[in-house]
């Protein structure tokens, strides 16, 4: 399927729009776009519910129980599948984990007959990644209305579950959003988790959000909240703040490397350090979404020390996604 044919196909409601019920309950997660403060409250507040505290048992509802959740991954992914899948079975669903690589998409069915079929089998929930902008609402604008679409990762557009368990993990650290310097580093023209991330916190009204990369990695106008600040040199990004999220280089979304520094000289201008972290503010807490590049974006210790909230952004993910399956079988059962 072509950009130009989703992007024909996607011009009526806005995805922001589309994800609503009409009587203005989630049905489909697409983007943090749309979501107001109280609504990301709401399921921020849901997804605590669902933590666990590492070596107790973990929390188990039956708020799934008789659904079928269908995990449709056509991008590699470890934590999000992965929890996804943690998520759906603690809630009591059925979980189908298509293997893509061996579905008969490869035989040229069309993403819409793969859907269509599954649909036919009764799965309630299509969690779908895709390398292609606007996959989700496409999905979305065709399926019927016992079917919810959860997007779980959209070209470098979107990644809204990412987003929510990120903005559980400050608030768990932090409290409230409007006091906070938050500090983005890293390949940020590529980064649908930036993305999501920015989108998020800007709703939160977070005090500022700095978005720090190379220029070869800055993001296009207009892709990012007016609220951020585009910065290039990291020492300046990184004082006096609160949060300071890395990204790996998104190499898969890169046609031409030329210009983007190399290793060494990456880490030297805007690898996450020890060192450079003694700029930001006391009790600074350091995150990455995910897969990391030890010594890349993030010195290897760093990632491992007492300031790292990487693995409880892995715990909360299970949590958030709880939360998210929860509320949009609540909606589409009250339709
Ligand atoms: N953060 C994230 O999306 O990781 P995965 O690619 O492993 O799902």
């Amino acid at each position: 399927m072509s950009v130009t044919k989703l992007q024909r196909s996607n011009n009526a409601a806005t995805e922001a729009e589309l994800q609503f019920t009409a009587n203005g309950q989630l049905r489909h997660l697409l983007t943090l776009r749309g979501l107001d403060r109280d609504q990301l409250n709401d399921l921020l507040d849901q997804s605590q519910e669902f933590v666990t505290v590492p070596g107790q048992s973990v929390v188990r509802s039956k708020a799934l129980l008789g659904k079928t959740v269908a995990n449709l991954f056509f991008e590699p992914s470890t934590r999000t599948r992965a929890s996804f899948d943690l998520a759906a079975q603690r809630l009591g669903a059925d979980v189908l984990n298509l293997d893509v690589n061996t579905s008969s998409r490869k035989k040229g069915e069309s993403i819409l007959d793969m859907i269509y079929t599954l649909e036919a089998m009764q799965v309630d929930v299509f969690v779908v990644r895709d390398a292609e902008a606007g996959v989700p609402a496409y999905i979305a604008r065709h399926v019927n209305k016992y079917v919810s679409i959860l997007n779980a990762g959209e070209s470098d557009v979107s990644h809204p579950t990412q987003g929510l368990l990120d903005l559980l993990t400050i608030r768990q650290h932090k409290g409230e959003f409007e006091n906070l310097i938050v500090a983005i580093v890293g390949d940020i023209a590529h980064s649908r988790v930036a993305r999501s991330a920015a989108e998020g916190l800007t709703t939160m009204g977070v005090c500022e959000l700095r978005l720090i990369s190379p220029p070869t990695l800055a993001p296009a106008p207009g892709t990012f909240p007016e609220k951020a600040k585009i910065l290039h040199d990291l020492d300046e990004g990184l004082r006096g703040a609160d949060v300071v999220m890395a990204l790996r280089i998104q190499r898969e979304r890169i046609v031409n490397l030329d210009g983007i520094p190399g290793i060494d000289e990456y880490f030297a201008r805007y690898g996450v350090s020890h060192e450079r972290m003694k700029l930001a503010a006391p009790g600074a807490i350091v995150m990455h979404p995910g897969p990391m590049n030890r010594g890349i974006e993030i010195e290897s210790s760093l990632a491992d020390s007492p300031r790292s909230v990487i693995t409880q952004q892995v715990r909360n993910g299970i949590a958030v996604r709880m939360a998210v399956l929860s509320t949009v079988i609540q909606s589409l059962a009250s339709q």
